[in-house]
């Protein structure tokens, strides 16, 4: 540890120093320097370095430089090779590759063939860290694949019936498996329940229909009957001297039959490569894992075989009955595929069952007497042969995610390693995409295999591929004389414990502290103040570095100076190219800011910070946006986005055949789903307008919401259509309604003067009678001779 501190803060000065006279002598600029040319450039060893980016390269010749000297040994190739760094000593970066080590063309199955259902079939893949390689795998459903069907038979006393009717059906079996695949073939087992107490009542082991009246076999929990073979006939003939037993409760053993069917490979015969199917007949439901001490039966289930020469399961009296989850891992191990095939009235119990065993099981009811169970062999063969999912056995420290059309070149791509639906001798492609962090410590990890195949079809159908993670450095054999007490690792003086120095001469116990070379100029205490000095160089206290320790750490993200993405340089972090910020936790460039869909950054009304809209506290037209893209504003009349989406909402609903295009942009696609409501509250609420032929209005409402992975999901409502008033109707109404008011008005004008009129009449004919006129002078008579009086003085003035 101590040679490493003082490694890295030999290089840091190397590194300075490098830089000056570098760019004087040739001028350079130093913001041309490049990103990932700083990141190599603070590389301290050859592991660090080439992990750091793949353009990096280091120089592991001794000769080449060292403190005096100043190069820096982790570069880009090429400035390495102008600094003189030998070729032979230079190590680069592999580059990732994916190579294909067996293709072998798809194959159906022919007589002594292993088909081929993957390709390809061995990959060699180098992973780089901080990177991601994707793999392209088909797959493509062989015909004529071989199934082999083990007919596992509750045999206890209600079942008597169905296995008669097995025995009539037995022909029909034939030619229903044999419109499948040529090559099938099937086998016979049955159940009853472990022959303990309570499971039936004690004296009547050898006889326990006793309390039917009736007699039958004794109790056994399973029998092998008959190995998988192609003849019918045996089958039937076995099904038909098969004798039924009885027990007690209403609960049977048949998991312990389903293990013992599965796990006695040898006995029942199973292929190596064909579609497993065993189908569970049976009308009781199950004794789980527990249950077995009622009877004594308490040690746990060790999922052997322990078939006896009679095919009987020997050790049912001892073991537990098993788990679901041990039944679980067991099927899939096996790859064997499980049909329980019940009645009507046990179908939800069986149903949960199936859940928690996954994809390896399924329910299929059965009739009364069992007639359909022809119809159940077929749906259920259907089902497996119509589905692949893909699994793969890794474990990190890289991630594996697989996506997938499944099939329809039209549609969106799939993040999912299953596929429904899919047809004999098409190909599927699948994408399988393996990403690295960093490098794991432990270099066990760096080489692996990683299996994917089919989960449900048999082992021929497997993709292997030998993962190489391109982690640490192989600097090949070096010349030790160099370092006294230590080993050259590519360049460097790995010192032995107690020993220090470029070339591991000094002694760390005994170390002349030549303190004038720790103290940093301007400074007068050692190491400034945050380490040892130990034979002239400091090894500092956890998280300072730098020669003098005059570096601070940097800041940490989850736990790491500077997160993933970048390295700490003296207190202040060099980001991965593609990254920025303090601790790098910003992605350079707008693209996490642009709202999916449109062109703009912020839409118009901020700017982007670290990944993030800032909007600003006006936009250039006044209103005040907010939303994680600027997107909304109360003043601008709610959410600014909706032009954007309109013409997907419209095609979605009105024209679907155009929709995957209007739908998505080369950058992003839109996910529609059907909502029954709409909230109209909603920020980013809008709604699209289109008019029918027959001049409807109708209004399609829609609600957009932004992902995490910048997508936009718009949720539609129903549309609503509005039929308005014919056009001639809203003048003609108008002109009607004025004429009218007009004529209202009229009569009330008439009303009011005829009133009038009455009153003053009246008051005339009232005034009339009370005024008496003298008979000799008319009201109206005005005499015609007028008299004036002449003044009888005029003042004389
Ligand atoms: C550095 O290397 C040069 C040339 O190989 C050599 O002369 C010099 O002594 C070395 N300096 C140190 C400090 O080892
Ligand atoms: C099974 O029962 C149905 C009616 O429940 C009957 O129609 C059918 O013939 C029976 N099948 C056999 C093989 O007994
Ligand atoms: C079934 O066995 C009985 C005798 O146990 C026999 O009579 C009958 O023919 C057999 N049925 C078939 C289909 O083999
Ligand atoms: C995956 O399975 C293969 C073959 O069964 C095995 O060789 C390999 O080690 C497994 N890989 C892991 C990561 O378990
Ligand atoms: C293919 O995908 C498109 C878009 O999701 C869908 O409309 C279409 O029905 C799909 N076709 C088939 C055959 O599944
Ligand atoms: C490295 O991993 C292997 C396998 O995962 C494990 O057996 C081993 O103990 C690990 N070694 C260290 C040092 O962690
Ligand atoms: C910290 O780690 C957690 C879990 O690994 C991750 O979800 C989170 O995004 C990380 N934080 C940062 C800032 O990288
Ligand atoms: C928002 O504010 C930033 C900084 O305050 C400014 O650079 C930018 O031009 C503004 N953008 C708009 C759309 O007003
Ligand atoms: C909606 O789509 C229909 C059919 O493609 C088209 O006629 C109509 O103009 C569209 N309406 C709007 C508002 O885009
Ligand atoms: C998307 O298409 C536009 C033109 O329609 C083009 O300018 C742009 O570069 C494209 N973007 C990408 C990521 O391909």
């Amino acid at each position: 540890m101590e040679s490493k501190g003082r490694g890295r803060a030999i290089g840091i000065v190397k590194i300075t120093l490098f830089l000056i006279i570098f760019c004087a002598a040739v001028n350079c600029v130093y913001s041309q320097v490049t990103d990932s040319l700083s990141l190599c450039l603070l590389q301290t060893s050859c592991t660090a370095c080439l992990e750091a980016s793949s353009r990096c390269a280091w120089c592991s010749d001794w000769e080449y430089t060292n403190t005096s000297i100043g190069k820096p040994r982790c570069s880009t190739a090429k400035s390495l090779q102008d600094l003189g760094c030998p070729e032979s000593a230079m190590q680069v970066a592999v580059t990732e590759k994916i190579e294909f080590s067996q293709n072998e063309e798809f194959r159906d199955v022919t007589a002594g063939k292993i088909p081929v259902q993957l390709r390809p079939q061995k990959v060699q893949l180098k992973l780089r860290p901080h990177s991601t390689q994707v793999l392209n795998l088909q797959f493509r459903p062989a015909k004529n694949y071989p199934i082999d069907l083990y007919y596992l038979m509750d045999l206890t006393w209600s079942m008597k019936d169905d296995k008669d009717t097995l025995v009539s059906l037995g022909g029909k079996l034939a030619t229903t498996l044999g419109t499948f695949t040529d090559n099938y073939r099937v086998g016979f087992g049955s159940y009853a329940d472990k022959p303990l107490m309570p499971y039936v009542f004690p004296g009547h082991e050898q006889n326990p229909c006793q309390s039917e009246h009736a007699t039958c076999a004794p109790l056994y929990a399973f029998r092998h009957h008959m190995r998988l073979t192609g003849d019918i006939q045996e089958f039937v003939r076995k099904v038909n001297e098969s004798s039924v037993t009885g027990n007690v409760d209403n609960l049977e053993g048949g998991l312990d039959g389903v293990v013992q069917a599965v796990v006695c490979a040898d006995q029942v015969g199973w292929a190596h490569q064909a579609r497993k199917l065993m189908l569970v007949a049976t009308d009781g439901f199950l004794h789980f894992a527990g249950d077995g001490k009622l009877g004594g039966a308490v040690r746990r289930n060790d999922l052997q075989c322990h078939l006896n020469a009679d095919g009987e399961y020997s050790m049912s009296t001892t073991y537990d009955y098993p788990s679901l989850a041990e039944v679980s891992r067991i099927l899939l191990d096996h790859k064997v595929n499980v049909i329980f095939a019940v009645t009507q009235d046990r179908r939800s119990e069986y149903e949960r069952i199936a859940t928690i065993l996954e994809e390896k099981a399924r329910v299929a009811t059965l009739a009364g007497n069992s007639s359909n169970i022809l119809e159940i062999v077929e749906r259920a063969y259907h089902d497996i042969v119509s589905k692949v999912v893909l699994r793969d056995n890794s474990t990190g420290p890289f991630a594996l995610e697989y996506s997938s059309k499944c099939g329809n070149f039209s549609g969106p791509e799939l993040k999912t390693s299953q596929c429904d639906g899919i047809k004999e001798g098409q190909i599927y492609d699948f994408k399988v995409s393996f990403s690295l962090g960093s490098c794991p410590q432990n270099k066990s990890l760096w080489r692996q295999k990683v299996v994917i195949q089919d989960a449900l079809a048999s082992e021929a159908s497997q993709t292997e591929i030998e993962i190489e993670l391109m982690c640490g450095c192989d600097c090949g054999k070096q010349d030790d004389t160099y370092c006294n007490q230590g080993v050259n690792e590519c360049g460097l003086c790995k010192c032995d414990a107690g020993w220090s120095g470029e070339t591991c001469d000094c002694r760390e116990s005994t170390g002349d502290s030549i303190n004038s070379q720790c103290i940093n100029t301007g400074e007068n205490v050692p190491c400034s103040n945050r380490g040892d000095c130990i034979c002239g160089s400091c090894s500092c206290d956890p998280g300072y570095s730098g020669r003098f320790c005059q570096c601070s750490p940097c800041d940490k993200v989850n736990g790491t100076e500077c997160g993933e993405m970048g390295t700490c340089d003296c207190g202040s972090c060099v980001c991965r190219p593609g990254w920025t910020g303090d601790t790098c936790q910003c992605p350079v460039g707008d693209a996490l800011c642009i709202a999916p869909g449109s062109k703009e950054v912020c839409g118009g009304h901020g700017y982007c910070d670290c990944g993030q809209c800032r909007c600003n506290g006006t936009a250039p037209d006044g209103f005040f946006y907010r939303g994680t893209f600027c997107e909304s504003s109360a003043g601008a009349g709610g959410s600014g986005l909706c032009d954007l989406y309109e013409p997907c909402v419209n095609a979605t609903v009105e024209a679907p055949s155009d929709a995957v295009n209007l739908c998505r942009t080369n950058v992003t696609v839109y996910k529609t789903e059907q909502v029954s409501k709409v909230d109209i509250a909603s920020d980013h609420y809008c709604f699209v307008r289109t008019y029918t032929s027959d001049s409807s209005v109708c209004t399609i409402p829609y609600v957009y919401e932004f992902n995490k992975d910048n997508t936009v999901t718009l949720s539609i409502g129903e549309k609503i259509c509005r039929t308005p008033l014919p056009a001639a109707v809203v003048p003609g109404v108008a002109f009607f309604l004025v004429v009218l008011l007009g004529i209202i008005a009229l009569l009330i004008w008439k009303c009011c003067t005829a009133l009038k009129d009455k009153r003053e009449y009246a008051r005339f004919e009232e005034e009339q009678k009370h005024t008496v006129y003298a008979l000799e002078e008319n009201p109206l008579f005005r005499p015609a001779t007028t008299r004036f009086r002449v003044p009888s003085m005029i003042k004389e003035d």
